[in-house]
């Protein structure tokens, strides 16, 4: 089984696609630790995130354990990840990697912004998680907090609605939801009620397809 969890930065994908891995057998793979790993490899060589040879060769050298480092996080490399996400070169060498972890048995779930409609679009269950950009904004402001940043919340919002921005608008595999996507709205969702809707939704797909 193959599950697409899509939506924006801080809608609660990633928490929601890590329980559900662990609660279904299934292997995992944050595909944003990808673009974070080739954007802190641009920084450290001392390039701009926009230098698109370097993006390009850095995306085609990628080192899986890379994607362990905790530094992947940082502000800077947040907005990075996402100059280096608008570069076709870039999306293409790595579209391999995540087929082929996606293809693993028993299967997987995958949370980024283009699964559902690039990376995996004959996934079983596509999820498209959304939440209002105060929301998603406070929630990361308590994240940043939580690991010793300082975090004043209108930046927290502008860096985030920013990166939305670009996201939805670069040519590429721009963010949005698959035409057969499940939204899941967490606006008014704790972490186990999202994670309890997602549940509710895979099922109801799953039993669907063994009812047809
Ligand atoms: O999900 P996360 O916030 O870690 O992603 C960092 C950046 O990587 C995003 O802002 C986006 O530009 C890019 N990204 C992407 N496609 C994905 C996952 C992440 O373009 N599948």
């Amino acid at each position: 089984m193959i599950i697409a969890i899509d939506g924006p930065a801080a809608s609660g994908k990633g928490t929601i696609a890590r329980q559900i891995a662990a609660v279904y057998g299934l292997h995992h793979l944050d595909t944003g630790l990808l673009y974070r790993a080739v954007a802190k490899a641009v920084l450290d060589a001392g390039y701009l995130p926009s230098d698109v040879a370097r993006a390009t060769a850095a995306a085609a050298a990628l080192d899986p354990k890379e994607f362990d480092d905790n530094t992947l996080k940082l502000p800077a490399i947040t907005e990075a990840a996402s100059v280096v996400a608008a570069v076709p070169q870039v999306r293409e060498a790595l579209m391999n990697y995540q087929r082929q972890f996606a293809m693993r048995p028993p299967g997987a779930v995958l949370d980024g912004r283009d699964i559902g409609t690039v990376i995996a679009p004959g996934a079983d269950v596509k999820l498209f998680v959304i939440a209002t950009p105060e929301v998603r904004a406070a929630r990361r402001a308590i994240e940043l907090r939580s690991r010793g940043e300082a975090a004043d919340e209108r930046e927290v919002l502008a860096d985030l609605l920013r990166r939305d921005e670009r996201d939805a608008r670069r040519s590429a595999a721009p963010l949005k939801a698959a035409p057969d996507a499940h939204l899941l709205d967490t606006t008014h969702l704790g972490i186990d009620a999202a994670f309890r809707a997602a549940v509710d939704i895979i099922e109801a797909v799953r039993t669907g397809r063994k009812r047809s």
